[in-house]
């Protein structure tokens, strides 16, 4: 089915100047960028996104990683875009990340690394939403 998910490149990664490689390899794998904004998130506002991790050990790094440069949010539409969008990711860990991936091309360790995508079909609907509003939503 045609899906739509939520990428946000990570301050790492922003930082770095990779905007346009990291999207070039979501639109190679059939990825379309269909809204984009490139916003710096308070730590609050990084807080709540994150709210699921609330009561991890890293979950005060995370918040203060997200909000330390600025992201750029983005929903990305396609043929199983959810899954997709994880597969050119690649794993969490960069060290364990497939070659190709952008984790493992770009990521610098677990926290920094170099993006995010929703994993499910409900956190995609509710990260799209956190940051956007139908009419920027341009299919
Ligand atoms: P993301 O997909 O954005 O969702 C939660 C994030 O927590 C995850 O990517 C990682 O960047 C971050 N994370 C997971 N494990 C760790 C860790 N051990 N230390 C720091 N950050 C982590």
């Amino acid at each position: 089915a045609i899906e739509r998910t939520l990428s946000i490149i990570k301050p790492d990664a922003t930082k770095r100047n990779l905007t346009g490689k990291i999207v070039a390899k979501f639109e190679e794998a059939g990825l379309r960028v269909v809204a984009s904004k490139r916003i710096h998130l308070s730590p609050a506002q990084a807080g709540q996104f994150y709210a699921e991790h609330a009561e991890r050990p890293f979950y005060g790094e995370l918040c203060a990683f997200m909000a330390s440069e600025p992201v750029v949010v983005q929903v990305l539409e396609g043929e199983g875009a959810i899954a997709k969008n994880r597969e050119v990711m690649g794993a969490t860990d960069p060290a364990a990340a497939a070659e190709g991936t952008i984790r493992k091309e770009f990521a610098l360790s677990k926290g920094e690394n170099s993006v995010h995508g929703s994993d499910s079909e409900a956190s995609a609907a509710r990260e799209i939403a956190f940051f956007f509003s139908g009419l920027e939503l341009v299919g």
